[in-house]
């Protein structure tokens, strides 16, 4: 006998049995990708930041369908790593990285130009690659860099890549946004770095407001295109976003994420079932909840007059360069 027997008391069996059917079921998807027959030969995607995390579950789904699935990484190491992962696991040797910096404007510019030169379609754009809690720093365009990376490249790369998938239509754009946006403030000065507080996450937050604000306007100008825009909200997920953060952070997260967040795997189901499902052909505009629901976004997020400012100024910063 000794304190060790609390551990078999009836409560203790009983409350780790309630927690992991918890844990369990706040984990269960109601849509399931490997349940999704769809295929997509004959089709181009391309996902950036899909050297890891979500990205590359995304890619590797796509690949599976038979796609031709381009990854868009900054990294040459980790990228042509992914590739040669994704390749093996699917039998689909028509995936490829091309290299992009969504942090330098110039970068955004060359990557857009060689898809257009090289590519014959493209149905499907997954902007997909973000920072969080980067140090303060500003690129050499003169904007902040989590600004520079999660909204000004993508929405650049996206209206760059625009007639090509218009003229691949029907074709879908899907931005991985994050319920976060919902604490996120607009302020334009906030691009070239002005009024920034960096305090872990906010920039990230208000970078996320601007993805469901500028996917939304998008949607608006597509229509009748017969190409989509959503943004969604991938869950709360242990990815490499936090790589940034200080080793305690990450250690503590990790620690509460093992059980209660999301895997990467299960993160990328939102944006594949958005990509692909045929529940979602002809949908835009939307904003796509973790478990697949269609939800309403952030008050911010539904104002249509921001959303027309939002766009011509991220529009005019992104076009003098
Ligand atoms: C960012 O958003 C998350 C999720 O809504 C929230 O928990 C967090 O407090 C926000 N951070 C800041 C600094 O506003």
């Amino acid at each position: 006998m000794s304190w060790l027997n609390i551990f078999y008391h009836p409560l203790w069996v009983f409350s780790t049995l309630l927690l992991s059917f918890v844990v369990r079921l706040q984990r269960r998807g109601p849509w399931d990708p490997r349940a999704c027959t769809v295929r997509l030969n004959g089709k181009t995607a391309i996902v950036t930041g899909a050297n890891t995390g979500i990205g590359k579950f995304i890619a590797l789904d796509f690949a599976r369908r038979g796609a031709r699935v381009i990854l868009a990484c900054r990294s040459e190491a980790r990228g042509t790593a992914a590739v040669k992962e994704i390749r093996e696991k699917t039998k689909n040797d028509d995936v490829h990285l091309r290299l992009v910096d969504l942090s330098s404007l110039e970068s955004v510019r060359e990557f857009a130009k060689r898809i257009i030169e090289e590519e014959k379609a493209l149905h499907i754009l997954v902007n997909n690659a973000a920072v969080s809690g980067l140090p303060r720093q500003i690129t050499k365009d003169g904007f902040d860099i989590s600004f520079a990376t999660n909204h000004l490249g993508p929405f650049l790369l996206t209206n760059l890549l625009l007639d090509l998938i218009k003229q691949s239509a029907p074709a879908r754009i899907v931005t991985l946004a994050s319920v976060n946006h919902k604490k996120g403030k607009v302020d334009f000065s906030h691009f070239q770095g002005e009024n920034l507080v960096y305090h872990m996450d906010k920039v990230y937050n208000h970078t996320k407001l601007h993805n469901v604000i500028c996917t939304n306007e998008l949607a608006r100008r597509l229509q009748g295109t017969g190409v989509t825009a959503n943004s969604v909200h991938p869950g709360i997920v242990m990815t490499e976003v936090l790589r940034y953060y200080p080793l305690y952070v990450r250690f503590i997260f990790n620690l509460i994420g093992s059980c209660f967040f999301k895997s990467a795997e299960e993160g990328a189901v939102s944006s594949i079932y958005c990509a692909v499902a045929e529940e979602m052909e002809g949908v835009t505009g939307k904003y796509i909840d973790s478990d697949c629901s269609m939800v309403l976004p952030a008050p911010l997020a539904r104002d249509t007059a921001l959303a027309v400012k939002d766009f011509e100024v991220s529009e005019r910063l992104t076009s003098k360069l």
